[in-house]
């Protein structure tokens, strides 16, 4: 196994928003085997302390927090908490999201604030609570889980694709600002994932099972590599982002996504 302590030969600290499922969950239990101290922080607060627990019985160093993402306070809370732990933060994954759909003329005002509220606002202050301490940090680095719909224009996802749109811009202006003070910053663009948020959204368009079944075989048709990514294949890329192994890359949207941008 490769180790992630090249910089220092302390274990590195790494906090996970958004860890107790899918990609979160994913990321949080790749850098625990790869010997990171590992914080899951998640509003399901139960979600999280479980995977804590069962990454702590399987040998691994991990803690498990509640966070609200959108409220300053608790993602502070998030951060000091960390530092009590370990003394360190070298990583963060600003990952927490939620998905909402409908085009602009199908959307509340309440439901476009709710996709810029937890997936922007959310992320920035994830960045800022952490930013410091990752300063301190022999290597610090910072991950964003943005979107292919970040990117390019995607049917029906108005709210949220602004709220990735932001994270992506922001990935860019951090890692401007940070490059030459030794923090990089990057992000990775999933493609469709199988996780609670994807079939969540296909579960509410469908009438029933078949449809259901019906509409992520849809999905899959879309995609040159014919089938749907796992939160696994997004956690071997942030990891790789977390890493010492990109060393000289920062300020890069990496998308992740079975071909679907390049190869149309
Ligand atoms: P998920 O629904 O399985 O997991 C999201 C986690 O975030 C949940 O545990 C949830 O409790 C937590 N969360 C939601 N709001 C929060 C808040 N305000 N504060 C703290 N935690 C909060 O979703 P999934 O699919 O794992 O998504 C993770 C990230 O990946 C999201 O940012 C999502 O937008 C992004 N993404 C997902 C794709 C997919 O196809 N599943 C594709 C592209 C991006």
């Amino acid at each position: 196994m490769t180790s992630l302590n090249d910089a220092t030969s302390d274990q590195r600290t790494a906090i996970v928003t958004g860890a107790a499922s899918g990609i979160g969950r994913a990321i949080a239990q790749r850098f625990a085997t790869e010997g990171m101290a590992v914080v899951c922080a998640d509003l399901n607060a139960a979600g999280a302390v479980k995977l804590a627990a069962d990454l702590s019985a399987a040998g691994h160093r991990a803690l498990g927090i509640a966070v609200e993402v959108t409220d300053e306070a608790s993602v502070a809370a998030m951060a000091a908490r960390a530092l009590e732990w370990t003394g360190r933060i070298d990583t963060a994954v600003a990952n927490a999201g939620v998905m909402v759909e409908g085009d602009i003329l199908s959307i509340s005002l309440a439901e476009w604030n709710r996709a810029l509220q937890i997936n922007a606002t959310g992320a920035f202050l994830t960045a800022r609570a952490v930013l410091p301490h990752l300063l301190a940090s022999p290597a610090g680095t910072l991950v964003f889980t943005a979107s292919t719909v970040g990117l390019v224009g995607m049917k029906g996802t108005a709210a949220y694709s602004a709220s990735k749109g932001a994270v992506v811009a922001l990935t860019r202006q951090l890692a401007a600002d940070f490059a030459s003070r030794g923090v990089r910053v990057n992000a990775v663009a999933p493609g469709a994932i199988r996780t609670p948020l994807s079939e969540s959204q296909f579960r509410a368009r469908a009438a029933d099972d078949a449809e259901f079944e019906s509409l992520l075989q849809q999905v899959i048709g879309r995609y040159p590599i014919s089938r749907w990514g796992t939160p696994k294949e997004i956690a071997e890329i942030v990891l790789f982002l977390a890493s010492d192994r990109s060393s000289w890359m920062t300020g890069q949207i990496i998308p992740v996504d079975g071909g679907l941008l390049e190869l149309r």
